[in-house]
């Protein structure tokens, strides 16, 4: 399956594309995109220091509970996200592919090396300890190309999928936008949860219109043996 912003979203942490969404006040370039670290990174880094806060203080919700339950109770299952929240380790799903990365750790700008979490206390910029650049959140920016391992196992679980579900998803950005659809042209049955319509919405054989706090635990009760 596959999760987006939305899951978080009843967490209290906001989606990139609603009402109130992300991008809505921020140009994704100029926050989420190496052009824009590199010319201006201490704006950059405050407001990941930021993001990283609102990530700390929040806690994974029902729907993420249900999905670690989920994957205790039915084999072969792959939990593939586009969130860097890690709210889904914190719910604990152990195995997860982080399509987008994460935003908890850190590698530096310029030479590469990993530098794993830092305190998220102060906005000031943090040198790497290997050559002194700055450090940079580990997701994967605008423009940047995906993990590759991550990406070829991800479209590996959705080509042999049976059953599929797209969560908290909007479904525009490409890769992780073609995996719903092509588990389904793969055969899958694509269940949708999402409180509103997407761009493969027409493709799914269910679409759960509801906040999937509500429709996953849901679904963990119907399980044969709960
Ligand atoms: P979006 O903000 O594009 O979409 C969030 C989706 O969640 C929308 O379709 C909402 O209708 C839905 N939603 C809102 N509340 C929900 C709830 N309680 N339950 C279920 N669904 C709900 O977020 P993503 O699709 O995750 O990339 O965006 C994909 C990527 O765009 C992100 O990973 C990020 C962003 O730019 C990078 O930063 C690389």
């Amino acid at each position: 399956m596959l999760t987006g912003a939305g899951i978080s979203a009843e967490s209290g942490l906001p989606t990139f594309r609603g009402a109130d969404g992300i991008w809505k006040s921020l140009r994704p370039e100029e926050m989420a995109s190496v052009d824009g670290f590199s010319r201006d990174p201490a704006t950059c880094w405050a407001w990941y220091q930021h993001r990283r806060r609102a990530y700390h203080a929040a806690e994974p919700n029902a729907g993420h509970l249900a999905l670690a339950e989920i994957a205790r109770r039915v084999a072969d299952f792959t939990l593939i996200t586009q969130n860097v929240d890690r709210l889904h380790q914190r719910a604990g799903n152990s195995a997860v592919i982080e399509l987008h990365g994460n935003a908890i750790e850190n590698h530096c700008f310029r030479c590469g090396e990993p530098a794993g979490a830092v305190s998220a206390e102060s906005d000031d910029l943090v040198p790497c300890s290997h050559c002194g650049g700055w450090l940079r959140p580990s997701v994967v920016w605008f423009g940047e190309m995906l993990p590759v391992d991550a990406l070829e196992k991800a479209a590996q679980a959705a080509r042999s999928a049976t059953v599929f579900l797209s969560i908290g998803t909007s479904a525009q950005v490409y890769p992780a936008a073609q995996l719903p659809v092509l588990a389904h042209h793969r055969g899958a049955t694509l269940i949708e949860i999402n409180p509103e319509p997407t761009s493969i919405t027409h493709l799914a054989r269910h679409h759960f219109r509801a906040p999937s706090g509500t429709v996953l635990p849901q679904i963990v009760a119907a399980l044969p043996g709960a």
